[in-house]
């Protein structure tokens, strides 16, 4: 996929208020279906979103994630709170959110809402979690590489100093791929391999 920024980004304060968004980029994929990236959901993406969520036929998003938890039943305004920057993927032709990557500090290697140990992390905290998913029209396209690395680039320019982890089921190949193909390292020591929590460090 093919990203062409849009806006220049420079005086951004991170992150956006609520609902609130920038167009920051124009996509188009190698079947020649075009893209915009936001930084920020805006409230009709934000509902979408939450519907995503509660889809259980999407059984990798239900297996691999606690967004049901997280955005279905639980509030996005609460999530948002925690000091997490989320960029979007829309389809333009449909208006429809294709993928959705955050960020945010968060202590590395901890286990997420889905495990039960959701906390409120402090904003100085050096290492920020990375997050992505793509919905299930637009999975497996090669979306994401190029997405997630572009989004990737601009956090770090607001966050020069942070390292990024990410955190995963340590049987979700796509995940581990991806973080692979991306730069991510396997971090064993932050990892808890017997209940298959696998992380993967990027700094
Ligand atoms: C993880 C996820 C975001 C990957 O998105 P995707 O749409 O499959 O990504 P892409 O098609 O852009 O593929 C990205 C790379 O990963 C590789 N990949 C994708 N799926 C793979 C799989 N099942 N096995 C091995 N490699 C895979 C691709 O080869 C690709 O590399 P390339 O661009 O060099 O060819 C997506 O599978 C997803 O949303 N899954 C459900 C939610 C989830 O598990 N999120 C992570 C939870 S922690």
């Amino acid at each position: 996929m093919e990203i062409t920024p849009k806006n220049n980004l420079a005086d951004l304060f991170l992150p956006l208020p609520i609902y609130s968004s920038v167009h920051i980029a124009d996509a188009i994929c190698k079947h020649e279906e075009e893209y915009k990236v936001f930084i920020g959901i805006e409230k009709k993406y934000a509902e979408q979103l939450k519907k995503l969520s509660l889809d259980d036929s999407d059984v990798d998003l239900q297996k691999n994630t606690g967004d049901r938890r997280r955005f279905g039943e639980g509030s996005y305004e609460e999530w948002y709170e925690k000091n997490r920057t989320p960029f979007i993927l829309v389809h333009k032709q449909t208006d429809k959110l294709a993928a959705l990557v955050w960020f945010g500090p968060k202590s590395l290697g901890k286990k997420s809402l889905k495990f039960g140990e959701e906390e409120k992390d402090k904003i100085q905290n050096d290492w920020h979690t990375a997050v992505w998913r793509s919905y299930p029209t637009f999975r497996g396209k090669g979306l994401m590489k190029a997405f997630t690395s572009f989004v990737m680039e601009i956090y770090k320019e607001h966050y020069p100093d942070i390292g990024f982890w990410l955190g995963t089921d340590s049987n979700n190949e796509a995940m581990i791929m991806l973080g692979l193909k991306l730069g991510f390292k396997i971090d064993n020591e932050n990892s808890d391999l017997s209940n298959n929590w696998q992380v993967m460090v990027k700094k």
